[in-house]
């Protein structure tokens, strides 16, 4: 008899793996691809910039975008109530995901936004005012009222199962800036 090929997801049964819950908790999150962006804004004393991959949309009207940050972040406390820019990164801004994820390299290069400090050079950024802040157990989902924006061309940096990958612009399909 002929085995039929195997078609559709691999069933992974909760409670027969061997794997800590944990772990199996983040290794299914892990397969949720997404980009990598860079929240960065300016606390009472210095600046700060955190790496995260839960950036979402929220709201078209009015502009919303949320991010979540962990609680013992030490850019956590200083984010409530204040503005802030998600940039989102570059196939080449690998070096500034792990910059701002605790393994600092070169200082990078800032722009002074309308409303908050941004990066140079990014895919794309949302210069935020505080809209909104709810408690997300270990974590605070912050939500932003996008109050000005910008993008350009080229390839995006993703993160799946805990690894930096790229899509090339070529899949993206982007449109010409005007
Ligand atoms: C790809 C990637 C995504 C991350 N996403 C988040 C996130 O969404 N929220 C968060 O609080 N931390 C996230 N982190 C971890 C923070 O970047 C890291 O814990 C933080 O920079 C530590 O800062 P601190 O030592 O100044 O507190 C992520 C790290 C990486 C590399």
């Amino acid at each position: 008899m002929i085995a039929k090929p195997r078609t559709g997801p691999v069933p992974v049964v909760p409670g027969r793996t061997s794997l800590p819950r944990a772990q199996y908790f983040r290794g299914s999150l892990g397969r949720f691809a997404t980009g990598v962006a860079i929240v960065t804004f300016d606390g009472a004393k210095k600046r700060h910039g955190i790496t995260v991959n839960s950036f979402t949309s929220v709201s078209m009207d009015p502009p919303l975008v949320l991010v979540s940050i962990a609680r013992t972040a030490k850019a956590h406390d200083e984010l409530a109530g204040r503005p802030f820019t998600v940039n989102i990164l570059g196939a080449e801004q690998r070096q500034l995901a792990t910059h701002f994820a605790g393994r600092p390299g070169p200082e990078p290069l800032w722009v002074e936004g309308g409303t908050a400090p941004r990066l140079s050079h990014v895919l794309a950024y949302f210069e935020c005012k505080p809209w909104a802040a709810y408690d997300g157990g270990d974590h605070t989902l912050y939500i932003g009222q996008v109050v000005d924006f910008n993008y350009r061309n080229g390839d995006a940096l993703a993160f799946a199962n805990g690894t930096f990958t790229t899509i090339p612009e070529s899949l993206l399909g982007m449109e010409e800036l005007l």
